[in-house]
């Protein structure tokens, strides 16, 4: 099979069927408002010195405002952050916020934290990088936690959110 034969929908749907953790890519623009997008492509890239990734799509209106300050932070979402999954991942209503009513706190870099996450990783931007539709960001970590009490994790699996039942420790 060429590339050019494989259906964008079939594409989609077969790489839904690989789970992946859900997160919030956060950050604020030059005049300092926040911005914010659900992320499912993060990734750990290197230990020493210590990177991690993820590619919004080129079309991102978030991604541009939030590159303008040169740092980002991940947001880790727990299962039942249902609501804060869906919210950045649309568009907002005709001049709103997507932070709208959001209670966040700033990471060192001034970067939205939000309410209830069970982890954070606070980043400046070490490089971008095309690929395809979508640009890979590679973020240099300035500082990260995560919570003292972590439930269950959100997975998201064939289009859904799901979430993972952790054996208690
Ligand atoms: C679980 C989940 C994971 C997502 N992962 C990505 C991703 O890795 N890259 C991406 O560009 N969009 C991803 N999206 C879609 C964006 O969140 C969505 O297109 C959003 O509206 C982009 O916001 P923006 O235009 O304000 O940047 C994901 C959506 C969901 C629900």
């Amino acid at each position: 099979m060429t590339d050019s034969s494989i259906d964008s929908r079939h594409f989609r749907d077969v790489l839904g069927h690989f789970p992946t953790g859900v997160t919030v890519v956060t950050g604020l623009d030059a005049s300092g408002r926040p911005h914010g997008i659900t992320i499912g492509s993060f990734v750990s890239v290197s230990l020493d010195p210590p990177l991690v990734g993820f590619l919004p799509g080129k079309k991102s209106r978030s991604w541009p405002a939030i590159a303008e300050s040169g740092s980002f932070c991940v947001n880790i979402l727990g299962a039942g952050q249902d609501e804060l999954c869906w919210r950045f991942a649309k568009e907002p209503a005709d001049g709103e916020s997507k932070f709208e009513g959001v209670d966040w706190t700033p990471a060192g870099s001034g970067s939205p934290i939000l309410p209830g996450v069970i982890g954070w990783i606070d980043c400046t931007v070490e490089a971008s990088v095309e690929a395809g539709d979508h640009l890979f960001v590679e973020g240099r970590v300035q500082a990260m936690e995560h919570a003292a009490d972590v439930g269950n994790a959100m997975i998201f699996f064939r289009g859904k959110v799901a979430k993972i039942d952790m054996p208690s420790a």
